[in-house]
């Protein structure tokens, strides 16, 4: 699945990378990637960083929500770079990462453990159709990781999750935003121009 123009970088992005020797920024395209469920590469986009000043727009939309969030969840986390900076701010007791790619949980393992953050910060190599998320209210965050049909199998695994708990989907490039409306989501906040919008059970 081709996303070409999300991949767009500026300064704070390569200083963040530079400053703290982390490896974040290389794409890993589509066909690259390798997953613990091969045949699930097809519903996934490739392999590439959210930009630090969509990631601020990201939180102040959390922040607007007034909810107490426990954490910070990336579905599609990569090598691992929205939850290392987001733990960096002290803005969520905890961060959580999965990805189905066992070779870029571990690129974000190495990134993790030379980039000392004030709250903890875990990756773990799962898939997102059978992830349970933990039960405590999350932000959980998607990055465009995957189409429509996985993003629907990921929202039922989380069904009885998303109800009890209250926990809010920010979801950037939002391409398929009608799959959480199907299941029962009202959107909460909408940013046309970043393409960011943000999802709840209410
Ligand atoms: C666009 S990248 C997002 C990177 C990261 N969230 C960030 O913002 O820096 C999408 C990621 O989703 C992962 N992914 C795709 N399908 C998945 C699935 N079914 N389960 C878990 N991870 C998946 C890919 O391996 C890729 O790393």
């Amino acid at each position: 699945m081709a996303q070409k123009r999300l991949y767009d970088p500026d300064w704070r992005d390569r200083w963040f990378e530079w400053r703290n020797g982390l490896d974040v920024e290389a794409k890993v395209p589509h066909e690259r990637l390798t997953a613990t469920a091969p045949g699930d590469i097809a519903f996934a986009t490739s392999y590439q960083p959210m930009a630090i000043r969509t990631l601020k727009a990201v939180h102040a939309a959390a922040a607007r929500t007034g909810i107490a969030f426990r954490r910070f969840v990336d579905i599609g986390c990569g090598k691992g770079k929205a939850c290392l900076w987001t733990a960096r701010t002290g803005r969520f007791p905890a961060c959580l990462g999965i990805d189905f790619s066992a070779e870029l949980v571990a690129i974000a393992e190495r990134n993790r453990r030379i980039f000392p953050t004030p709250v903890p910060v875990e990756f773990r190599v799962a898939n997102a159709r059978d992830f349970r998320l933990p039960d405590e209210t999350s932000l959980v965050f998607l990055f465009n990781p995957f189409d429509d049909e996985m993003l629907d199998l990921f929202l039922e695994t989380n069904a009885v999750h998303f109800r009890r708990r209250g926990s809010v989907i920010a979801y950037v490039y939002d391409l398929h935003r009608e799959v959480p409306a199907a299941h029962g989501f009202r959107t909460v906040h909408d940013d046309p121009k970043r393409r960011l919008s943000l999802h709840r059970i209410m």
